[in-house]
């Protein structure tokens, strides 16, 4: 098993759709943060892909300059990704209740994860839908840095560092035949990083990991 019962825990687990009950209309990460994350998707993403936005918000971070085919976004406040200007359209699932998309198979270019993947308490189930819905050479662009909501992250990401939250999501990714191996970005200044965690400020440290889906099943 990927996860032990006890690291798919949060300290708050009433129902997540309580939580995100209202819009929270904030960034999550700096603006360093976001821009590295946009150049990342303009690095990956191509104009006329269909992409799905998973764990969204108001906001979505894809390069202005591009049109894509179709964004779908996914979250639990509709309010919040009412007003994301990027989407078409939008639905709402708690992922750790219902762990199965609903959408047919090879329909996406590109599924993102932005700064939500220590939510999913499930993740071995999320990833294999991710596989499942992805077109062959299809990407998932996971993201993250060190912020989070603590209570309602599971305690496998809670007592991690961040290299090993970057293990952790290689391995979510590993469980699942048909994934490539991810790329590993990391962006984090010695400085940054040391004076994030005195807690006076520096750089959001910046974490992305990159899959494709595999043209053919290995034997
Ligand atoms: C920190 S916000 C990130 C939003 C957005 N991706 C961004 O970059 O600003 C975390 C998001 O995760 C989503 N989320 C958290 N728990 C979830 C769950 N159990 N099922 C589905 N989505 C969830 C919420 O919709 C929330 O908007």
């Amino acid at each position: 098993m990927l996860l032990q019962p006890h690291q798919r825990k949060k300290l708050d687990d009433t129902d997540d759709a309580f939580f995100y009950d209202y819009p929270r209309l904030v960034t999550h990460v700096d603006s360093g943060f976001i821009q590295r994350l946009t150049d990342l998707y303009r690095q990956y993403l191509q104009s006329e892909d269909s992409i799905l936005d998973l764990m969204s918000s108001w906001v979505s971070h894809l390069p202005d300059e591009i049109q894509f085919k179709q964004v779908i976004g996914h979250g639990l406040n509709a309010e919040e990704l009412a007003k994301n200007p990027r989407l078409d359209e939008f639905f709402l699932q708690n992922l750790n209740q219902d762990l199965k998309l609903p959408y047919g198979d090879s329909i996406f270019d590109a599924v993102l994860i932005a700064v939500s993947v220590q939510y999913l308490q499930y993740p071995e189930a999320i990833f294999s839908e991710i596989h499942r819905i992805l077109k062959p050479k299809g990407v998932v662009i996971v993201s993250f840095s060190n912020r989070m909501f603590y209570q309602k992250a599971i305690q496998a990401w809670r007592d991690s560092t961040d290299s090993q939250r970057v293990q952790l999501v290689q391995s979510y990714i590993h469980s699942i035949i048909g994934l490539s191996t991810p790329e590993v970005i990391v962006d984090q200044s010695p400085q940054s990083a040391l004076l994030s965690w005195l807690g006076v400020g520096g750089r959001d440290p910046f974490f992305a990991l990159v899959a494709r889906r595999e043209e053919t099943l290995p034997p």
